[in-house]
Order: structure tokens, then sequence, then C-alpha cells
């Protein structure tokens, strides 16, 4: 009787120092897909930033135990949603009519290129479901050259860039991370 008690408790703790490093290994490896990968583009891409690019996808839970592929989807739904913030920002800063005109003409001009700029990542995410990597690197794309153009909307009436400034670096480079994903799932353009 005692015998079997004393069994049961070391086979007890055996299974218990199992599970623990079960946990580990697991919780680890998920984890760190989100450090490796942005390890990986922010060392090949100066415009990305390390620990902006953990923090954008660690928001999304899922990302620490989905692949790579899942996280391509994650950062495209971040872009995604960020393209509707921006829209939503625009217009409040047009609504509290404290803009001078020559910026209410380009911010206008932006909403128009940040919905454009949604669109494309939306066909980059069909694009990315149908398995077609080469069009989605193509839209995401598109979203960033949109965004540019709403900036070289200001550059070219010489107005302050100033107030989209850091929506604008928010937008590039959760495009960017996108890019850099896709790019390790499919290899570079050719
Ligand atoms: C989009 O970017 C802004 C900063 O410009 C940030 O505050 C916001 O959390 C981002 N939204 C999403 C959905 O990523
Ligand atoms: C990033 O990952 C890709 C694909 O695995 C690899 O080819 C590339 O060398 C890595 N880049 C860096 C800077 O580690």
């Amino acid at each position: 009787m005692h015998q079997s008690i004393s069994l049961f408790s070391s086979c007890s703790s055996i299974f218990h120092i199992f599970l623990v490093l079960n946990f580990y290994i697991v919780v680890s490896v998920n984890g760190e897909i989100v450090n490796n990968q942005c390890k990986n583009l922010s060392s090949s891409d100066p415009q990305v930033n390390y620990d902006f690019c953990v923090s954008s996808l660690e928001a999304n839970p899922l990302s620490e135990t989905s692949d790579i592929f899942g996280l391509a989807e994650i950062s495209m739904e971040l872009c995604l949603n960020n393209a509707t913030y921006i829209q939503t920002y625009i217009d409040s800063i047009l609504k509290d009519g404290k803009a001078e005109p020559g910026a209410r003409v380009c911010l206008g001009n932006c909403i128009e290129f940040y919905s454009m700029a949604f669109r494309e990542v939306q066909k980059a995410m069909e694009a990315f479901s149908g398995k077609d990597y080469v069009t989605a690197l193509v839209r995401l794309g598109g979203a960033i050259a949109s965004a540019d153009t709403c900036q070289d909307g200001f550059t070219d009436a010489g107005v302050d860039f100033g107030p989209l400034r850091k929506q604008y670096d928010d937008f590039f480079q959760l495009d960017a991370i996108s890019l850099g994903i896709i790019t390790n799932i499919n290899g570079p353009l050719q």
C-alpha cells in the first residue's frame, strides 16, 4: 500500500515535469515565430523596426500560435484595419476645421488614396488565400504606392505633411511587414 502510493506520487511528478516541459516547448516554439520573423525583417529592411513589428503582431493573440501563413494573414488584417483607421482619422481632422484650406484639399484626396490602399490590401488577402503570392506582393506594393500618392499631394502643394506623418509611417511599416513575411514564404519577386 505504502509502496503503491509512493509509486503513484513519483509517476505523477514525472508526469508533472513532462507537462511543464511540454508546455514550455510548445509556448516558446510558438511565441518565437513573431520574434524570428521580426528579427528577420528588421535586419533585412531598415524601414522595419523590430519593436514595432513585435508589438503590432502580438496585439493579435492568435499570432502566438500561428504559422507563417497565419502570421501573413494577421499582418494584412493590421494593414486593412489601419487603412480604415487612417480614413476615420483624416475625417476627424477635416471636421475639427483647424486645417488650412490647402491642407484640406490634400487631406480630402488622401481619404480616397487610403480607401484605394484598403482595396489593394483586400485584393492582396484574396490572392494570398488563393496561394497567388506574387499577386499578393504586387497588391501590397500598390497599397504603399497609394499611401505615397497621398504624401506626394502635400509635397506638390507645399503643405506640411506633419498631421499624417505618424499615420503614414505606421501604415508603411505594417505593409512592409506583410511584404516581408510573404516574401519569406514565396521568395523574392524576380
Ligand atoms: C494604426 O496606426 C495607429 C497609429 O497611426 C495606431 O495608433 C493604431 O493602433 C493602428 N491601428 C491598427 C488597427 O493597427
Ligand atoms: C530571412 O528569411 C529568409 C527566408 O527564410 C531568408 O532567405 C533570409 O536570408 C533571411 N534574412 C535574414 C536577414 O536573416
